[in-house]
């Protein structure tokens, strides 16, 4: 099955994984940690300016963010290998930890979705919702069922998902998204589309293209 096939190592993938990963996870880490400071740890301030529209449904929001704090802290540690080969135990345990969170985030993203206007935001939010838990699923029945290759990739679908309302707030803040994406209602949609569809895709080419440059040719 192609799922099982492991990906060879060449030479140059060897390099690339010892130093642009570690440098892909920095600056993802750098982007995360904006986002938490400058969009979500205010919430726990509970003042009503800053909830503005969201004061009457704060309790399900702060719900919905401390499950989406908890997975986006626990989900670089799933994919440390160092950290994995050296403390299996702890690896176990954040997977639990990531479980919980992406468990309590979704239930959250759809208590907040039914209310989200416009609607084709909500809509699009309850899409994304949809595919958090079921890749998150996915890659707990992998593991569950000893398919470890296929758990590592179903985690990074995961965990993309995940970083989908980071990237979120990132495109929005760049200002070529008022330009092209349109009034602030079309663009919130657009944007809630495009901020896990487009990584996603993205992982899945450059997966399928490392599985066809290491497959041997039939003989
Ligand atoms: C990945 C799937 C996610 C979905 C589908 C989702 C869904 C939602 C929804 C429906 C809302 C209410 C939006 C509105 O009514 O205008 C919301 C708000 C929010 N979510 Fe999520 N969310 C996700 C992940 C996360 C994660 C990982 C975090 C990290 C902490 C997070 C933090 C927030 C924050 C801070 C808000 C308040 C709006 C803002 O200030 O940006 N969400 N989310």
């Amino acid at each position: 099955m192609a799922d099982q096939v492991a990906l060879r190592s060449r030479p140059g993938w060897a390099l690339s994984n010892k130093f642009l990963v570690p440098l892909f996870l920095l600056l993802i880490a750098g982007i995360a940690v904006r986002f938490l400071a400058h969009y979500a740890l205010p919430y726990f301030r509970f003042n009503p300016n800053y909830f503005q529209e969201y004061w009457p449904h704060r309790a399900r929001l702060v719900f919905h963010i401390c499950g989406g704090i908890l997975a986006l802290c626990c989900g670089p540690f799933q994919f440390w290998t160092g950290l994995r080969q050296k403390a299996m135990g702890l690896h176990r345990w954040t997977g639990r930890l990531y479980l919980v969170g992406v468990g309590v985030g979704t239930t959250g993203a759809f208590l907040m979705a039914v209310f989200t206007q416009p609607r084709n935001l909500g809509v699009a939010l309850m899409v994304m919702a949809t595919v958090w838990i079921l890749c998150t699923a996915t890659a707990y029945g992998a593991i569950i069922r000893g398919l470890v290759p296929m758990h590592k990739e179903w985690m990074m679908r995961s965990y993309i998902v995940t970083f989908g309302f980071v990237t979120f707030r990132f495109i929005d803040e760049l200002p070529i998204a008022a330009r092209l994406l349109g009034s602030y209602a079309d663009r919130s949609a657009n944007i809630a589309w495009l901020c896990w569809f487009v990584p996603l895709f993205a992982f899945e080419m450059i997966l399928q293209a490392r599985r066809i440059w290491s497959a041997d040719r039939p003989a």
